[in-house]
């Protein structure tokens, strides 16, 4: 049953050639990876000469050890890098949000990072993603997803064009190998929950969007462990 369902959601995956990056689950979001984002939530403002709180769960809601969260530990399952950008292909922007181990090595002991980010006002308002780059190990194998969070950069008095922490804009889609889908998860639904309208349920829900609306019920079970 298990190879079974890793097969059917890999077959899904390709079939459709597109899976969900993320699962929105009661109001925290769990990526294809290990991080589960608790904050902000999807289609925030961010405003222009104020801070961001960004929150992650690298604890795996509870299912990881706390040496699995830093860069370097020998664990099976385990975080290799954790990096933010704040990128927008409508304003041409990849701002450096947190770049390097500083994330996953700060507040030990905290299952919980935090990380304030100052949104300069030299950000060009819209539409950006904010967007998580996690390297990791699940179950020895190694993985690589890309999580974007869609946040509305607010900023009416913007000031000149940004020249510290930016990067080169890569080309739609970037590469990427992560998990077919969250391996914290040990849901029972899955469904195809529109992500920006997701409300989240009370069960764990997996969701693989599709062009065509198709839903998978199945019973997952979990691979941690
Ligand atoms: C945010 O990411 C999604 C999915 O990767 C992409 O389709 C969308 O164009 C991105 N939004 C912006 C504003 O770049
Ligand atoms: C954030 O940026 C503003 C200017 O845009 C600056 O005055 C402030 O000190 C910065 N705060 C931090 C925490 O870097
Ligand atoms: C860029 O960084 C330098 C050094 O930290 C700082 O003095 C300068 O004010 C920054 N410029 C902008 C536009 O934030
Ligand atoms: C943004 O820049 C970083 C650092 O160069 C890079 O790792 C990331 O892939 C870039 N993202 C996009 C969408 O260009
Ligand atoms: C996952 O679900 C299965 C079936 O309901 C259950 O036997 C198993 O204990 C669950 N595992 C975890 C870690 O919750």
């Amino acid at each position: 049953m298990h190879s079974t369902l890793v097969l059917s959601a890999a077959l899904l995956t390709s079939l459709l050639g597109y899976a969900r990056a993320q699962t929105l689950v009661n109001g925290q979001i769990f990526t294809n990876g290990l991080a589960i984002v608790d904050a902000p939530e999807p289609e925030s403002p961010m405003h222009a000469g104020s801070v961001t709180q960004i929150a992650i769960d690298v604890s795996g809601d509870g299912k990881l050890d706390q040496s699995a969260s830093i860069p370097g530990s020998d664990e099976a399952t385990r975080f290799d890098s954790l990096e933010i950008y704040l990128v927008s292909y409508q304003t041409k922007q990849n701002l450096t949000v947190s770049s390097g181990p500083g994330l996953l090595t700060q507040e030990q002991g905290s299952t919980v990072k935090h990380w304030n980010y100052n949104v300069s006002t030299c950000i060009p308002p819209g539409s950006y993603n904010l967007t998580f780059y996690e390297a990791s190990h699940i179950n020895g194998q190694p993985y690589f997803s890309i999580t974007p969070l869609p946040v509305i950069v607010m900023n009416d008095h913007q000031t000149g064009a940004c020249s510290n922490d930016t990067n080169q804009l890569q080309a739609f889609p970037q590469k990427s190998s992560p998990y077919p889908q969250s391996p914290l998860l040990n849901g029972s639904a899955v469904s195809t929950q529109a992500f920006a309208t997701a409300t989240g349920s009370n069960s764990a829900t997996l969701a693989f969007a599709s062009p065509f609306g198709l839903t998978l019920l199945a019973s997952l079970s979990l691979f941690l462990m």
